[in-house]
């Protein structure tokens, strides 16, 4: 997987999957630049990063705050001149307080809203004019939830499945200035995201779930999504556009894929 001297944007690069991610993308050689609203732990990744002598750079960002966004992608233009690969993978689960459809607070459904798809577009949107000239990939990050109808959750199941579709309509905008637009769809992967929306469910029968539910019988690592998404944005994957790929040991293609038990 070639990333070597890449420019590659990843959001939410500072905990879970996306953690992981900047590590693998600044090994294999890239310049990783992370937008993630956490300080702190932002703050740690690019020092722990630098350590091993690769280059990271750290950018404090709420991607649903469009002044904040344009604001980072203004100094990653007049720094690097230019973005290779955006990976869009900041997101938020809301567990607890996301529901279904009729149980959904407003105030609920908008904060998910703006972070997964507000915030993708705007990050979207001012990554391409700096991809334009040269090529480029966008990784977009939706979830089992975008592939098959997961109960309870019905905000983050509405970004989760615009991130499927609009994946498809951004790489045909896209092809022709060679910036190719992919999607990956995780589930069940071991990061603070599994435990808001899985684990800390009182309800979560973990045994149900492993041996019932996901047919490789783990849990997902960070690194089982981070290295899919290296992989489309290298030149390996160049042939690759519009393409959903499911990262989530067999779940969605179970057919038993409901987490409630009956
Ligand atoms: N973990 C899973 O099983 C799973 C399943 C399906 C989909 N996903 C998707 O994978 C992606 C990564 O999930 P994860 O499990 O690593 O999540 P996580 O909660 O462990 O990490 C998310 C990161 O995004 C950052 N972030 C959140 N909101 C932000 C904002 N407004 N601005 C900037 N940064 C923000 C957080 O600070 C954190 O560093 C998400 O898009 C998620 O929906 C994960």
């Amino acid at each position: 997987m070639n990333v070597q001297d890449k420019i590659v944007v990843i959001t939410g690069g500072a905990g879970g999957i996306g953690r992981v991610a900047s590590s693998i993308f600044a090994d294999k050689g890239a310049r990783v630049i992370i937008l993630d609203y956490n300080r702190e732990a932002g703050e740690k990744a690019e020092a722990e990063i630098k350590a091993t002598g690769a280059r990271v750079q750290f950018i404090a960002v709420d991607i649903s705050d469009e002044a904040s966004v344009k604001e980072a992608f203004e100094t990653i233009g007049e720094t690097y001149g230019r973005v290779d690969a955006l990976y869009n993978n900041a997101s938020v689960f809301l567990g607890g307080k996301d529901s279904s459809i009729e149980n959904v607070a407003s105030d609920v459904w908008h904060r998910v809203l703006a972070i997964n798809l507000d915030g993708l577009y705007y990050c979207s949107k001012y990554a391409v004019p700096l991809m334009k000239e040269h090529g480029g990939a966008i990784i977009n990050t939706a979830s089992s939830a975008g592939v098959v109808g997961i109960p309870g959750c019905a905000a983050y199941t509405a970004t989760k499945g615009a991130t499927v579709s609009l994946t498809k309509g951004m790489a045909v905008d896209l092809g022709k200035y060679n910036i190719r637009v992919n999607c990956i769809a995780p589930a069940a992967i071991m990061t603070e995201m599994v435990k808001e929306s899985n684990l800390n469910d009182p309800e979560f029968d973990n045994e149900f779930f492993l041996h019932q539910i996901t047919p490789l019988r783990r849990w997902g690592k960070p690194e089982d999504v981070a290295n899919v998404a290296c992989f489309l944005a290298s030149d390996e994957g160049a042939y690759l556009n519009g393409t959903v790929i499911s990262a989530d040991g067999g779940i969605t293609i179970n057919g038993n894929v409901n987490k409630e038990k009956y």
